[in-house]
This record gives C-alpha cells, structure tokens and sequence, in this order.
C-alpha cells in the first residue's frame, strides 16, 4: 500500500512520486493551503494541499480529517525554498505535494495529545499509562522501545558469536528463590496445587550445564512480587547467561565485551577492563554496595576523633561497638539550619537516630557537639574552613544506609553529579550470608546456589557468617546493571548450604530443590554465571528515567497496568474450576 516511509525522506528523493502512510500529526489550515504533519515509525514529514498541485475536492477532504487519523496519502517529493528548510526537522528540507489522500483509520478525539506543545509538557503518567496507544505513538518512547529492539539483536549476536546458545526455560515453574515473593498460578488440574512463575530462570540455567550445553543465554521475563520503584518492575527482562568450566575471570571478561557492544549500538565508547572493588572497601567508603564513582564525599572513619568526646550520644554508640563515621561536604559550612536538618531527616529515614554536624567557619568548630571535643580532637578532626562534616555515631549496619543516603543528597545538592560520565565498576567478595542480628538467622545474600570462597570455609568452618561468596555485580554510577556467581556444583555442598539456610530437613530439601540436586548428582560441571536487568540497561542508554518507558505495557507503582486493566476481578465459576474460593476482607 505504501512505497516509503514518510519520516525517511531527504532532498535525494526530490521528485520521487510516493504513496505515504502514516497518522495526521498536526494540521494547519492557511486558508486554501492546507499542511499536514504525517508521523510514521522515521519519523514526520510535512504534506502541503495547495490549489497547484491539489485539486478542491482532495483539499476540502484533507481539512475535514482529525488529527491521530490514519491516512494514505499520494504525491510528489518537493526540495523546499532554502528559506522555509526548516533545521529541527530531519525531512525539513522537502515536503510532499499531495495530489490524493484517503483515510483508512479514522480516529476518535485523542484522550491525550501526541503532538506536544511548545514547552513539550506532558499529561500526567497515570492518563499516559491509561491511553497508552496515544503515548506510545510519542517520538521519545517510539525511539527508546526502537533502541530496545537494537540492544536484543546485538545482544544475541553477541552472545551467539561467543558460542552461547539461545534456550528457552518454562514459565510454569516451581519456585525459584531470589529475595523476592512468588506469583503463583493455580493448576486446573490438580486441586490446591500451584505453579511460580520465575523469579528468575536460575535452577534451569544450571541445570542446563549439567546437561552438558556448555553456555547458555536467554533474554528472559522474570517475575517478582515485590515492592515496585522506578528501577523496579514485577515483570521484567534479563540478560542471562550461563556457562561451564570457567571462572570470575572469564564472566567479567565476557560482560565488559557485552557492555561494550550494548553501549557502542547506542553510540557510546566504554573503556575495560572497569575499576574493582571488594564489598567490605565499597560498604567502608561509600555505605553502599553499588556505589557512584562520578563524585567523592567518601566515608571516613572518625572514631579516633571522637573517641575522647564527652558526649553521651557518643559514648553510648562506641560502648555499644559502634563507630563515628561521616563525610566532610566542601563549602556545607554555608548552608542553613533548615538545610542541614533535612540532611538529618534523610539519615533518620534510613535508621540512624541523629546526624552529628559540625561546621568549621573562621577558624572556629560549630555545632552542638564542638563544645564536647577537646582541642586536641578539634585539631585532629582538621575540618577545613568553610566545610560541613556529617556524621553518624553507631554500629555499620546503621550508619552505613544513612550515610550513603547523606553522600547522595549532598552530591546532589552541590551538583556533582556530571549526568554524561559513566563510571563502571565491578563489587567483589560479597559475604555469602546476611545474619540476622536478632535471631541469627542467616539468609543468603545472592542466592542459595552461589559458591562461598573456599578458604573462607576452611579457615571459619563454624562462622558461615563470615564466609565470603564468589559473587560479583557490575554497577553503573550507582545502579546495579546485573549480578552474578561461581555456582556450588558439588550435591553436599549444595545440600549445607540449604541447612544453614533453616532448609535442614533433606525431605523438605528435596520436594523444594531436588531438582535441582538431581541435576547436581547427576554429575555437574564447575559452573557460573550472570544476569543484567535489560530494562535497566535500556532505560540508561535511551536516556529516559524510568523503567516505564522501556516497557511497552508496564505496571504503574500501586501494580496495575493502567491500559489493559489489570488485575481484574474472576467470575466466581472461573475461581470454582481452579478450586479457588477469595475470601472477603
Ligand atoms: P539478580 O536478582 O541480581 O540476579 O537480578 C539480576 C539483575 O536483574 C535486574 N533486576 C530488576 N530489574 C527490574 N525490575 C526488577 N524488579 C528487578 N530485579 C532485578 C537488576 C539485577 O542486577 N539469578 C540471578 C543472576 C545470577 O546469579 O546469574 C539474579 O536474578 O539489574
């Protein structure tokens, strides 16, 4: 029906004759000279109704169509006057004489507008995500979801040219444990029985390595039940990949290769290998375990200073086995009250009971806590004029979140985040367990089947609070892209580490995983892997800010996908042949 897009002529194709088809942008009608801004997937090219080249009958057709309107259209490729090239459109310099245009879709008035004002503001996002038809219609997100499409195919043949192999793994599952909660789906068949769907693809991924597929990938959907932010969605797309009879080593070299061509599709030269840095030193430094490196402000341990501090705060937090630890903020002596205690208020909301601020102007230590330091901790704290130090008294655990939460505000606040450095890094040696500091319940902080560091084991065989694990993340200017792990690949192995994790009955340990120790038994190769959260990558290189405009459909914060309507309610005989019945309240 159509000889070429619209949205990719140039002054090359002055003359041609073409058939367009494509939606009626805009319309301005000059009184007998009619301009229609037809918009296809390349983009908008101006069609002009004049009494030269279009008869009346085509021109009175042409101004009665509503904009959002499908339309075919006839006519001739025209060079403009240099005059009227106009620079902000890539078709600027033709347009298309028409000679014929009819409407093949015609449409309602849109619920939102397409084409956006001067100022380029947009509806809210709840009336976006409810008309999404209209909104995806928009050049911004008709290029991220084009670019998307760009990052898949580079990243198959990437994957694909480095001997992976694209396998698919079931939807229906048994539940896999990632940290989050199951979607569960009920069997029809057999009554009071459920399916998971995947929180991610990992059991089957290793047990393909146990079948001898050697390297795996798959762009995968996993599904979690948990709280939804801007970086996070209940569905969502991952890079996974798999591989045997390698080490850390080997996945790092591959991901930085992947990253590389992922961001040069994008346009954008990443230098490898990327900075390295273990846990301990990134939780140390930054109070983070996915820290941004395109500003300082790092943590630093005060302790000594305030160690002789009079302050029972203080006291209370170092006899307790805390730390002081804070950050020094250049010229945040020059901020107000009001300033600083929002700063408090953040370190509050993140657990710490208060904010230790001292503020060094004209060669004097101000602050409520300066009369408690002696002048021998003033000179040793050496706060420089005109700087502000902030920082938290108590155990890592609490000062930690806090702090990091500060460092951002502050960095922020100053305008030290340079929006166009990309500062990669790898976090290595996380510990294997998170130990409840109540209870003493340990739970794994990758996953159950990351492989803990062997002499961590040997040398601490009673303290797996102590042992560190063969797992590593690859961040970007503090967002974390993707995580992985050298699995356990030994059955025994395996099978303790689901004990320390409270699975210590081998009956229960076989009905949740014995699919998984089957394949282990069966002999499995040394194995490991990685999964990077492609929406995230995608919403990082198409510049947009949240993952809702990477993903066509996606589920607003309260969960609910706005356009097509979901959840919805189930007829009560749909319930009864799944043999659900809800309960009220
Ligand atoms: P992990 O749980 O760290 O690892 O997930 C890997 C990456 O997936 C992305 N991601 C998300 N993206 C959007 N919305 C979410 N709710 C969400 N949750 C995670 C992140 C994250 O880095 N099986 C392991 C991988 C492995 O060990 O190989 C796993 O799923 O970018």
């Amino acid at each position: 029906m159509r000889s070429h897009f619209g949205g990719a002529l140039r002054r090359v194709d002055s003359g041609t004759k073409v058939v367009l088809g494509g939606w009626v942008h805009r319309s301005r009608d000059l009184g007998g000279l009619l301009f229609i801004d037809l918009r296809d997937r390349e983009g908008l090219v101006q069609v002009s109704f004049n009494p030269h080249w279009t008869s009346p009958e085509v021109i009175a057709a042409a101004t009665a169509i509503g904009v959002e309107s499908v339309v075919l259209v006839e006519g001739t490729v025209a060079e403009r006057p240099q005059t009227m090239w106009n620079p902000n459109m890539a078709t600027g310099e033709i347009e298309v004489q028409a000679t014929a245009i009819r409407v093949v879709g015609p449409a309602v008035t849109p619920a939102i507008p397409v084409a956006l004002d001067k100022e380029g503001k947009l509806p809210a996002e709840e009336l976006r995500l409810r008309h999404r038809v209209l909104d995806l219609r928009r050049e911004e997100l008709q290029r991220a979801l084009i670019l998307r499409h760009r990052l898949m195919q580079v990243t198959r043949r990437f994957l694909s040219g480095q001997g992976y192999l694209e396998l698919e793994t079931p939807i229906l599952t048994k539940p896999t444990p990632e940290g989050a909660r199951d979607f569960l789906v009920p069997s029809r068949v057999h009554a009071g029985e459920f399916y998971a769907l995947p929180q991610s693809p990992q059991i089957y991924k290793q047990l393909f390595m146990c079948c001898g597929f050697d390297r795996y990938f798959q762009i995968a959907r996993c599904f979690r039940d948990e709280d939804l932010r801007a970086d996070r969605q209940l569905e969502f797309t991952q890079i996974d990949i798999e591989a045997s009879f390698i080490g850390r080593e080997d996945i790092i070299t591959m991901s930085e290769g992947l990253i590389q061509a992922l961001w040069s599709e994008a346009g954008f030269a990443v230098e490898t290998p990327f900075p390295r840095m273990s846990y301990a030193d990134a939780m140390e430094r930054f109070g983070c375990d996915k820290p941004d490196l395109r500003y300082g402000l790092e943590i630093r341990d005060e302790t000594a200073v305030f160690k002789t501090s009079e302050s029972g705060i203080i006291q209370g937090a170092l006899s307790a086995g805390g730390r002081v630890r804070g950050i020094r903020v250049p010229g945040g002596a020059a901020w107000s009250r009001k300033q600083v205690d929002e700063l408090e208020a953040i370190a509050k909301s993140a657990g710490a009971g208060g904010l230790v601020r001292l503020k060094s102007a004209n060669g004097q230590l101000e602050g409520p806590l300066a009369k408690f330091l002696s002048a021998d901790a003033q000179q040793a704290l050496a706060l420089a004029d005109g700087n502000l130090f902030l920082g938290v008294a108590g155990l890592d655990r609490v000062s930690s979140p806090a702090l990091d939460r500060v460092r951002q505000e502050c960095a922020a606040r100053l305008g030290l985040v340079n929006e166009s450095q990309r500062r990669f890094l790898w976090v290595l040696d996380f510990p294997m367990f998170d130990q409840d500091p109540e209870t003493g319940a340990l739970a794994a902080v990758h996953h159950p089947f990351t492989s803990p560091n062997a002499d961590d084991m040997r040398e601490h065989p009673d303290a797996p609070a102590r042992w560190r694990a063969l797992a590593y993340d690859c961040v970007l200017n503090g967002t974390e892209l993707g995580g992985g792990s050298i699995r356990t690949s030994d059955p025994a192995v395996q099978s303790r580490m689901f004990q320390l994790l409270g699975i210590g009955d081998t009956a229960e340990q076989e009905r949740r995983f014995g699919f998984l120790l089957e394949g282990l038994r069966a002999g499995a190769p040394p194995h490991g892997g990685i999964a990077f959260g492609f929406d995230r990558i995608a919403m990082l290189l198409s510049g947009v800010s949240s993952l809702r405009d990477v993903i066509a459909f996606p589920k607003t914060t309260a969960a609910r996908a706005l356009f097509e309507g979901a959840p919805s309610i189930v007829p009560a005989v749909d319930l009864e042949e799944l043999h659900i019945r809800t309960v009220e309240g």
